[in-house]
């Protein structure tokens, strides 16, 4: 992959301090995120589990539903993601997860231009970036409801 640049070194950087914040005692799999918006401005989230297990909320989730409660959905730019044990031992790259797809996707629609996705290992140097339409191909979405962005 081709070298960070240095606002994607912030952002990543961002999606790892949020990672103190996951309230992952269940899995004990922290996840954090970040989100960069149009001007700049980073927000993040953290994974955030509860005794039901089932109805946990993704990192990436959280983050995107608090750009939309600032009224800023159309205006992220760039998303990424890191994640691993609480406990140690994982230095693997993790992708979003299916739901977390689906949601992105309707960030990049609402925004109406390629949302940047960038994930990386909670330490290290291991970085990829990816587009949305590669982890999601063929996604349904609000075009499919004639909503557009
Ligand atoms: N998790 C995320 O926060 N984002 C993903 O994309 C994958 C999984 C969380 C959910 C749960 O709290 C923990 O990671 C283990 O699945």
């Amino acid at each position: 992959m081709s070298a960070l640049s240095t606002e994607e070194q912030a952002l990543v950087a961002a999606a790892r301090g949020a990672l103190a914040h996951a309230h992952a005692p269940y899995s004990r799999f922290a996840v954090g995120a970040a989100l960069r918006l149009t001007d700049g401005k980073i927000l993040t989230g953290s994974n955030f589990e509860n005794a039901s297990y089932g109805l946990s909320l993704c990192a990436e989730t959280v983050a995107i539903a608090s750009a939309n409660a600032q009224g800023r959905l159309r205006d992220i730019a760039a998303i990424a993601v890191t994640g691993g044990p609480m406990d140690g031992g994982g230095d693997a790259v993790i992708t979003p997860c299916g739901r977390c797809r689906q949601i992105i996707k309707e960030a990049q629609d609402m925004a109406g231009r390629p949302l940047a996705i960038l994930c990386a290992a909670p330490s290290g140097d291991a970085v990829r970036r990816f587009d949305l339409d590669y982890l999601l191909p063929d996604a349904f979405g609000p075009a499919n409801l004639g909503i557009g962005g």
